[in-house]
């Protein structure tokens, strides 16, 4: 007996069958993977307004783009010409303080009465902008995603994640010619990833900076499962078809 526990389970000389059910899985699991990818580039790739997946995308995503309400966007765009700089100005920064009911009787309501609610107020089917609740609707301003989303997004990650790495992992502690710490450390890797892919959504809702966290966890994670699915299929049937490089019966190199 020694502390290698190469001989009684291995990659290379498996079963017919475990073969079979192990590459099945590894295969699904693979395209599996590529797929998340491909869904990824899709629902938050286009979030800064670009193709591509990039830091902005996941500051989009979890942060928000704090810079935009719809009155902000308006003060800049159609409505442009309806007050003097300074009010707009104005309004933009107590839109960007949060629009804050306190202001609003004392400073901002007769900026309103003064520039816009001859139309706003008046015309039917234009926000009233008499009314501190219809400002306040237009101000609201992108906070990316919800606490409650990013709660329900983890859980389900987390779980889904560690059942697929489970399975990778133990079919990759079956490879052999590496050495059990190495082997180790590689399969640890996707769940400390993983832990620290979650953690980074939290981090980068209140601290956009930490969007790189996000991808270099995504990229750690990625990386090792696709070392640990590639080695195992080659292990699994390439390698019995190069044993003479390798002893039979411990499948230890020669
Ligand atoms: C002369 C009339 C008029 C005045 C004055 C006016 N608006 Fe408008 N506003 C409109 C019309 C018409 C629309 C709808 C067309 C559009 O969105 O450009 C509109 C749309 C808007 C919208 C978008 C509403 C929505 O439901 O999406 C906002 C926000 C807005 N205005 C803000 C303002 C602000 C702030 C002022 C004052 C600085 C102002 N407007 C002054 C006529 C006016």
């Amino acid at each position: 007996m020694t502390n290698n526990n190469d001989h009684w389970l291995n990659l290379p000389g498996i079963s017919l069958p475990l073969r079979t059910l192990f590459t099945g899985y590894l295969l699904v699991t693979g395209l599996g993977l590529l797929m998340a990818g491909a869904q990824m580039q899709l629902t938050h790739g286009m979030a800064d307004g670009e193709w591509g997946f990039s830091i902005n995308d996941i500051v989009y995503s979890y942060y928000g783009n704090r810079g935009n309400s719809r009155l902000e966007a308006k003060l800049n765009g159609s409505m442009k010409d309806k007050a003097p700089v300074e009010v707009r100005t104005h309004m933009i920064q107590w839109v960007q303080d949060g629009a804050p009911e306190a202001l609003w009787e004392p400073e901002i309501k007769t900026l309103f009465t003064t520039h816009c609610t001859q139309c706003h107020g008046h015309i039917p089917g234009l926000p009233d902008f008499t009314q501190f609740q219809a400002v306040q609707q237009v101000s609201e301003i992108d906070k990316g995603t919800s606490v409650d989303t990013l709660t329900r997004f983890s859980h389900i990650h987390l779980f889904g994640m560690a059942f697929i790495f489970f399975f990778l992992g133990l079919i990759f502690s079956l490879a052999v010619g590496i050495r059990p710490w190495i082997k180790a450390t590689i399969i640890l890797f996707p769940f400390m990833f993983l832990i620290l892919d979650a953690l980074s959504w939290w981090l980068v809702k209140w601290y956009p900076n930490f969007a790189v966290l996000t991808i270099i966890a995504g990229m750690g994670w990625a990386m090792a499962s696709a070392f640990m699915l590639i080695s195992s299929l080659y292990q699994m049937w390439i390698l019995p078809f190069k044993q003479n490089s390798y002893d039979e019966n411990t499948w230890k190199r020669e």
